[in-house]
């Protein structure tokens, strides 16, 4: 018998383009309230979540993102942001140094904000919404926080754009499972036989996706993100923010 929830998680793909239609109050209190409850290390809940309707930020939004359309279009655009503003609060009412020096404690707050921000795109997948996440919220962090009035020790971490879909894109591929979950130990020969597999299976599709313009697979594609700075602002905007990270 098939399975609904493996079903809509297995049938992922990200959703750029959206109908003119809006997300009603009781679908996206619903998605945010499933963003809630995700587990969460040590019970910090540490992330917010700020919801754009506004037609005006979110075209603000957008320019402080790339440019990117989708921020712009879809009815609702949800910012995850890591916080630890409300847990600095508690330190204060119970006269503990708030310390947040450690390395560990951003990580914790990034596992913590992701899972949420899934947890919200599986509902919104639920009611028949799309979307896409948006990692470039974090290309001028800075100035979408003055813009979204976020206080310290909060971060914005990845951004969700979702609507209801009018695009019906192909699968991107995955790697072959046995290149990624590994059974007991790490098999380093699994490894390197899945990404020559994925290779092949990411030239076609490329090549397919965009009519042979493009022939290239996905180790040239990824590999291009890696010989330059991608958001150089990021390290100092977190410091700011009161994160004396070591
Ligand atoms: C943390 C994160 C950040 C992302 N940032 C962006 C983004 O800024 N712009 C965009 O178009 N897609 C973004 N994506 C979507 C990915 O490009 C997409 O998930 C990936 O290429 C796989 O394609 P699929 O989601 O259609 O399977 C992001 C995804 C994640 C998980």
């Amino acid at each position: 018998m098939p399975n609904e929830v493996a079903q809509l998680v297995k049938n992922h793909r990200s959703i750029r383009k959206y109908k003119d239609k809006l997300i009603p109050d009781e679908v996206l209190n619903d998605i945010l309230t499933a963003a809630q409850w995700a587990p969460t290390s040590n019970n910090f809940q540490c992330y917010s979540i700020i919801t754009i309707k506004d037609a005006e930020t979110k075209k603000k939004v957008s320019e402080l993102c790339e440019g990117q359309s989708a921020i712009e279009t879809c009815p609702v655009f949800l910012v995850f942001c890591i916080d630890y503003f409300r847990i600095n609060m508690a330190c204060q009412k119970n006269d503990i140094r708030f310390d947040i020096d450690q390395l560990d404690y951003l990580v914790v707050g990034a596992v913590d904000t992701t899972l949420a921000a899934e947890n919200a795109f599986l509902t919104a997948k639920s009611y028949d919404l799309g979307g896409v996440m948006v990692g470039a919220v974090r290309k001028k962090a800075e100035q979408l926080s003055e813009l979204l009035k976020l206080p310290r020790y909060v971060i914005p971490l990845v951004g969700m754009a979702l609507g209801y879909p009018d695009e019906d894109p192909q699968q991107k591929p995955r790697f072959p499972l046995s290149g990624v979950a590994h059974n007991e130990f790490y098999s380093i020969d699994n490894a390197v036989s899945a990404l020559e597999e994925y290779e092949d299976i990411t030239e076609v599709y490329y090549a397919e996706r965009t009519n042979g313009e493009r022939s290239e697979g996905w180790s040239k594609t990824i590999s291009n993100y890696f010989d330059k700075k991608r958001r150089p602002d990021i390290k100092d905007f977190i410091i700011r923010q009161g994160y004396s990270v070591k």
